[in-house]
């Protein structure tokens, strides 16, 4: 009682900040929750992720990590799949394994994203397709090996990674709606088409030392959320994708135990979410993160946020060069005990 007759007193402003702090409390909890159950048990995603005839995915970046499982996950839902990527051994290995584990149609296409050229090729690939495209995952993408500040990166680096994340996300997708808009609409299920981007949380912010990379995922987030809207009209969805840590060999180095989930799991989740989230982290480990992340922006300072995320990039290649030496002294002591025993 004597608690609730305090409120009596508060200032408007003070009710406000009860109110913003309601928010984040209650509301944040609870829309995740929600969220979780609505991807757990609503049927939209099975409804809109099923081929209605022998129609395509593609994937870019298919032979390994999330594109992989993209590629099997949206394989065992039924669909065939062109998977194009830049090293051909791989490209056949995963198109037969593929094959003989779903029996669907896996075709592929050899491009190196980091190459501007290489969209005619691709444009024709597409064309000579006999059914239509019903999903298009933009996966492809590259990051830094180790955190560094801008100008220690070679300047190749940065047009490497411009291309490959940012080029590749926007004419693939201009290539591929363009041909869904001119597909006919599937009259049993409500959308023409879906693209899926892959960004990464690294994008919802600006993130020292990660500067290219994060600013290239901030790109995706943006596009993405504008070709949604722009095409809604014509039913297609267009949903953004940002995972923390994968266990993939693209982030190898970084891994951090307590934020790291399994690559199977991580698509799975996350393509439960489609027609139900526009842009999502995926996983609900990832939700909270990003959560836990906005929350922090919020109530401090900004330039005290730019510090604190700094000091975990620096963190990460702390643990990265520590790692480096650990297995620099292994090789050592595994060389000399060879050469003890020979
Ligand atoms: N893993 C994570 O923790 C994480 C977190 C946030 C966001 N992401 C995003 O998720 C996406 C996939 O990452 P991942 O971890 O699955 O990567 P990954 O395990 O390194 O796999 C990357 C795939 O892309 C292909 N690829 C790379 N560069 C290419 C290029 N220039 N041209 C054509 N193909 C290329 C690779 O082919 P090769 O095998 O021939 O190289 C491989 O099939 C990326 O966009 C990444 O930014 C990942």
């Amino acid at each position: 009682m004597k608690l609730l007759n305090q409120f009596d007193d508060l200032t408007i402003l003070e009710w406000i900040g009860l109110f913003t702090a309601s928010v984040w409390i209650v509301y944040k909890p609870c829309k995740l929750v929600v969220s979780w159950l609505l991807n757990r048990f609503s049927c939209a995603s099975r409804r809109l992720l099923r081929p209605s005839g022998d129609e395509y995915a593609i994937i870019t970046g298919a032979t390994d990590g999330i594109g992989f499982e993209y590629a099997r996950q949206l394989a065992q839902k039924g669909y065939n799949l062109l998977l194009i990527s830049r090293t051909e051994s791989k490209l056949k290995f995963v198109a037969a394994e593929l094959t003989q584990q779903f029996g669907h149609k896996v075709d592929y296409h050899v491009a190196d994203f980091s190459d501007q050229t290489i969209y005619n090729g691709i444009r024709a690939k597409l064309d000579e397709l006999t059914s239509p495209i019903h999903v298009l995952v933009n996966n492809v993408g590259t990051a830094y090996p180790t955190p560094e500040y801008f100008t220690d990166y070679p300047q190749d680096w940065q047009l490497n990674l411009i291309n490959t994340n940012i080029t590749s996300m926007t004419m693939m997708s201009d290539i591929v709606l363009r041909k869904m808009l001119k597909q006919e609409k599937r009259s049993w299920v409500n959308n023409r088409g879906i693209i899926i981007n892959i960004s990464s949380m690294a994008g919802t912010t600006e993130l020292p030392l990660f500067s290219t990379y994060a600013a290239s995922k901030s790109y995706i987030n943006n596009l993405s959320k504008t070709l949604s809207f722009e095409y809604e009209k014509d039913d297609i969805i267009v949903q953004t994708v940002m995972p923390n840590q994968v266990d993939t060999k693209l982030a190898k180095n970084l891994r951090q135990p307590e934020t790291v989930v399994s690559v199977e799991s991580y698509v799975r989740y996350a393509l439960n979410t489609v027609g139900t989230e526009q842009s999502t982290n995926g996983h609900p480990k990832h939700k909270i993160l990003n959560n836990l992340g906005i929350l922090l922006g919020e109530l401090i300072p900004e330039r005290w946020f730019m510090l604190f995320k700094f000091k975990v990039s620096k963190h990460l290649k702390q643990t990265y060069e520590e790692r480096q030496r650990r297995s620099i002294l292994d090789s050592e002591k595994n060389n000399n005990k060879v050469g003890n025993n020979s």
